[in-house]
């Protein structure tokens, strides 16, 4: 099973949602491979933001090693599932996904999230209790994905 996260930038909601994936998966002892990409390329092989990295870290993530990439057509042939963070992400996805594409597309929250947020919302001009936020937020719904528990 290969699962792919999607945000704008690739630097803040969607490698969090890689990180806390894996981690939990790990955690689990279940087999997954988990990435993730920005529909924009204005943070090409960066770092997650520091104030993703220190929210994750807090809860003993490590994302210093995640560089930022752009999604790209091949990406719906290769993984099973692509999540998207916001309704723009999946609209964005959504006009780039082949007719004949394996990935099942989906906004995460809405289907795995049960914190009454359909979108992940986009941390980037706020302040360190967003990015919180984010980590409250995935860390739901990837237990929710992990224990099979869609909610739709
Ligand atoms: P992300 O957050 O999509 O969660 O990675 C953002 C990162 C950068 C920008 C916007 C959102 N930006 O405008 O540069």
């Amino acid at each position: 099973m290969k699962v792919l996260f999607v945000c704008l930038g690739n630097i803040c909601r969607s490698p969090t949602a890689q990180g806390v994936l894996s981690y939990l998966a790990e955690r689990h002892g279940v087999d997954i491979a988990v990435d993730s990409a920005g529909t924009a390329a204005y943070h090409l092989g960066k770092a997650p933001d520091p104030r993703s990295q220190s929210a994750a870290f807090e809860r003993g993530i490590d994302m210093s090693r995640l560089k930022a990439r752009q999604v790209r057509v091949e990406d719906f042939y290769d993984f099973d599932m692509v999540f998207a963070m916001d309704q723009q992400n999946l609209a964005d996805l959504k006009s780039l996904r082949p007719d004949d594409a394996k990935a099942e597309l989906s906004l995460f929250l809405d289907v795995y999230g049960s914190l009454n947020e359909v979108e992940v919302p986009d941390p980037y001009y706020g302040g360190q209790l967003g990015f919180d936020r984010v980590l409250d937020l995935l860390f739901d719904a990837c237990e929710n994905f992990l224990q099979g528990r869609g909610l739709k």
